[in-house]
């Protein structure tokens, strides 16, 4: 008889030992440790029948047979661009997000698309009917789409062999259970426990396996950061639930770059990609108000135009307030700083509130000198000139730096009817200038920026 044994985890970041710890060693948070009863029995690979184990042997590098490289191409073109070109076999993706974001709804999307290949979508939370329902506003066009509400993973990998799939899609994981593991689902152990198998039947089989794994609004991200190390690519969903936009964002991906983000929005009908973003995130106006500027940024591979908007009162409590959405606190508080000390602005009675429109978070460093903008034109309560954005990063001395993919930046501003942008004068050497159909601004210093601009 096996013994029933207990292990606690931290579950911060899935750090295990024998006894209950204070403060975790590993990542060094208070009071996270958790008891769990795990009882183990004979590791086994319940979707194979036993064959003998073939110990591998050191080989060199020149040895081993490279196997080309056949992803699969989905009928989603955001999500084959986050995963770097299509689904590598036998690869397992986590896909995170809040809940109510939309995960259950684009891969449901993905399984419902891909015709004419054999998808399992387990569901762990959903009935079959609710499925079928969720389906019908998405519209069915893949024949071979099965679902399986089951949550025991011994159940689920005897279906999963004798129905072959191709594409095997898990939502969530946190519902998973495995026998292995005593303790109940959505514990740490059994994340863990029940993600190690559907990653060694993917290893196994060839077969891709989509995770879905739920994140607190918190941060409290119980099992996907547990989970990251496991798998190969991290894709994280995320979006303003307020807004329809969604991003999916390429966190980890052993296959592909991890600067890769796909954009969707949440319509009646499902999620629909959004080729053209910059068009949508920028808000049609007639008359340019204080405030707001534009900032040309890239977003992975592509450029991604994006309003900033600042609103700088009079503060009325003690403390000025300081508050972002879509931009790093820390990163405003500083170029409010490089104001204030370079340019003689004082922010030290006011209240600044900073917000990238449409809800979405950037974290291109491009987009400080359109921060500093919007922020000096609600300052001064002097609107901006409407067809002019702005491109650079801002160093602590209040010099303007150079940005990459600079030609790229400017000619979607040029794209979008913009007539003038601002850059870096240290960009002035990956410039061709006359070609572009924009006037572009050298510009050094903050100062020049204010002089110009206000
Ligand atoms: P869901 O995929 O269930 O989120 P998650 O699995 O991440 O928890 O998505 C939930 C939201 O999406 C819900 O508020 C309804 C909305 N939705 C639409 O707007 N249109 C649709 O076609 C579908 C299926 C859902
Ligand atoms: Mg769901």
């Amino acid at each position: 008889m096996s013994k029933v044994r207990t292990v606690f985890y931290c579950s911060n970041c899935g750090a295990q030992a024998a006894k209950w710890i204070g403060k975790c060693p590993s990542c060094n948070e208070w009071n996270t440790y958790v008891e769990e009863v795990v009882e183990r029995e004979k590791s086994t690979t319940p979707w194979k029948k036993k064959e003998k184990h073939e110990a591998a042997k050191p080989k060199t590098i020149q040895d081993i047979k490279p196997i080309p490289d056949e992803r699969i191409i989905t009928p989603d073109n955001e999500l084959n661009r986050v995963l770097g070109g299509g689904i590598v076999p036998g690869s397992v993706i986590l896909v995170g997000g809040e809940p109510g974001i939309g995960k259950s709804t684009l891969l449901l999307q993905l399984a419902l698309k891909m015709e004419g290949v054999k998808v399992l979508y387990l569901s762990g939370e959903e009935s079959d009917h609710q499925i079928r329902m969720r389906a019908e506003r998405i519209g069915t066009k893949n024949k071979e789409c099965y679902i399986l509400p089951e949550t025991s993973t011994a159940l689920i990998f005897r279906h999963i062999q004798e129905l072959q799939p191709e594409v095997v899609i898990v939502d969530s994981i946190q519902t998973m259970q495995t026998e292995l593991v005593e303790s109940t689902a959505g514990s740490i152990s059994q994340i863990r426990e029940s993600a190690s198998e559907f990653q060694r039947y993917a290893k196994e089989s060839g077969v891709p396996v989509f995770l879905i794994g739920h994140i607190t609004k918190e941060g409290i991200i119980a099992g996907p950061k547990i989970l990251e190390h496991m798998v190969d690519t991290v894709l994280q969903f995320e979006g303003d639930r307020h807004y329809s936009y969604r991003i999916l964002r390429t966190v980890k991906n052993r296959f592909g770059s991890t600067s890769e983000l796909g954009i969707y929005e949440m319509q009646g009908s499902g999620l629909s990609e959004v080729s053209n973003p910059s068009e949508i995130l920028l808000t049609q106006r007639d008359e340019m108000l204080s405030g707001i500027a534009i900032a040309a940024t890239m977003e992975g591979m592509r450029p991604l135009l994006v309003e900033t908007q600042a609103l700088v009162t009079q503060a009325v409590y003690g403390t000025p307030q300081r508050t972002t959405t879509g931009f790093d606190l820390q990163r405003m508080r500083m170029l409010l700083a490089v104001l204030e000390k370079r340019c003689g602005f004082f922010f030290g009675v006011k209240d600044v509130f900073l917000n990238i429109a449409g809800g979405i978070r950037v974290e291109d460093p491009a987009i400080d000198l359109a921060v500093v903008a919007s922020i000096l034109s609600s300052y001064e309560d002097k609107s901006l000139a409407p067809n002019i954005c702005f491109c650079g990063e801002v160093g602590l001395s209040g010099e303007i730096r150079a940005v990459n993919r600079i030609e790229q930046r400017i000619s979607e501003s040029a794209k979008l009817g913009f007539k003038k942008i601002f850059v870096s004068g240290y960009n002035k050497k990956g410039l061709n200038s006359h070609k572009l159909g924009i006037e572009v601004v050298l510009v050094n210093k903050v100062e020049d920026l204010i002089r110009r601009i206000l």
